[in-house]
């Protein structure tokens, strides 16, 4: 059965929720499930603006049948290749064989890199600043390379103001009937999956991300539809701050993200007794992870809200532990910076943790590690008691600052 809603009078969200995915790109957790929006244009022509992940596909054929209720479809815009979001396009062409394409040149070698099989007169390529008029609609294109393959664009309905914006502006989490952000409470229940989507998704292209924020501000954007999660029609400075943010690697709070990797508890109860000895000083803006229980994708997320990161861990196998080894790497992967950091290291007989995980921050931009780590034997004993509370002095000093 079809499922759509209105975007404006002659725009309809036509996409479909996949509850079902438990894992987005086979790698992040989905709790809540996601959304593959695609847009139904109804001008003089009419005009698919992206399509869906073929675990979809039934429902959003449905959904284009019957906005198009029997007109044919003109063009299909295509402004991000990634197969969640064109593996249903080979339907679409069996469908409406006369569909024109609408998309960059890369975009063209991608596609054909995933095996569509497309004639050079059904596309048509577009370059920044090209337009198309579609009738009342007048549609330009702009360029959004990295954001976030190389191929991606947005396009932007001048007429209406709408701004189809790909990937970015996306969140996990399905939309169950509903489609614009002011239908939920965004900031209670949504905000932390916009910021795990992005953060993990796009957060590695914080300039291209900057370089499409900087494009955006001359237009007059009144809808910003994307690829996944809801659609904004108010409040559209909400989420620009928190793009600016997250693409400038700012925190969004002061705050303490403790990390451990325990073994036995003994680091666990050091991370602990850190995070008491914080909230006795004032500092209870804190969240306490064990680095083996959480995915990477939350410790990532919440990284980039945050201003200061402890990261506690055993040393294994002469080395980091790998969960936290891990987390490490997907830090500098994903171009993580500017965190005040400080480092706890536990060994047994040589702790090599704290110089290992410190070689890892140095390698990354803008990393302030404080000086006032702490080295364990085994286990916290009385005697570190002095090294803890001048560690918790030293962040809740910084934190404040
Ligand atoms: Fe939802 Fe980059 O694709």
């Amino acid at each position: 059965m079809y499922q759509v809603r209105k975007v404006t009078d002659d725009l309809y969200w036509v996409g479909a929720n996949d509850h079902r995915l438990s894992l987005f790109e086979n790698i992040h957790p989905l709790y809540h499930g996601v959304s593959y929006n695609s847009y139904l244009l109804l001008d003089k022509k009419t005009v698919l603006f992206d399509t869906a992940d073929w675990s979809v596909g039934r429902q959003f054929i449905e959904n284009i049948k019957v906005v198009l209720n029997g007109r044919s479809l003109d063009y299909l815009v295509i402004n991000h290749v990634e197969p969640d979001h064109t593996a249903a396009l080979e339907e679409i062409l069996l469908r409406w064989p006369k569909v024109k394409i609408i998309t960059t040149p890369k975009a063209v070698i991608l596609l054909h890199q995933f095996g569509f099989v497309l004639e050079s007169e059904q596309v048509e390529e577009v370059r920044e600043g090209d337009s198309r008029c579609f009738g009342k609609h007048t549609v330009t294109f702009v360029m959004a390379p990295m954001v976030h393959w190389p191929e991606a664009m947005v396009s932007f309905d001048v007429t209406d103001g709408v701004l189809f914006s790909a990937d970015a502006f996306g969140s996990f989490r399905s939309l169950d009937g509903k489609l614009f952000a002011d239908e939920f409470d965004f900031d209670r229940d949504w905000i932390d999956d916009a910021r795990r989507y992005y953060t993990n998704i796009v957060g590695k292209y914080g300039p291209q991300v900057q370089a499409l924020l900087k494009k955006a501000s001359a237009l007059d954007i009144r809808y910003i539809c994307p690829l996944h999660g809801p659609v904004w029609r108010k409040d559209l400075g909400y989420i620009m701050d928190k793009y600016m943010h997250w693409s400038t690697y700012e925190p969004e709070e002061r705050g303490v993200m403790i990390v451990y990797a325990s073994m036995y508890g003994n680091t666990e109860q050091a991370a602990e007794l850190l995070a008491s000895k914080l909230a006795e000083r004032g500092v209870t803006n804190t969240r306490l992870y064990d680095v083996s229980t959480t995915h990477v994708s939350y410790l990532i997320s919440d990284l980039f809200k945050y201003s200061h990161l402890v990261l506690a861990s055993v040393t294994y196998n002469l080395g980091i532990f790998p969960p936290m080894h891990n987390f490490l790497a997907d830090m500098k992967a994903l171009n993580l910076q500017k965190r005040t950091c400080i480092l706890v290291e536990n060994g047994s007989w040589a702790p090599r943790s704290g110089s290992l995980m410190r070689e890892c921050l140095d390698s990354m931009k803008c990393m302030n590690i404080l000086e006032e780590g702490l080295t364990l034997s085994s286990s916290f004993q009385e005697p570190n008691l002095p090294d803890m509370d001048a560690m918790a002095d030293s962040i809740a000093a910084s934190v404040n600052s």
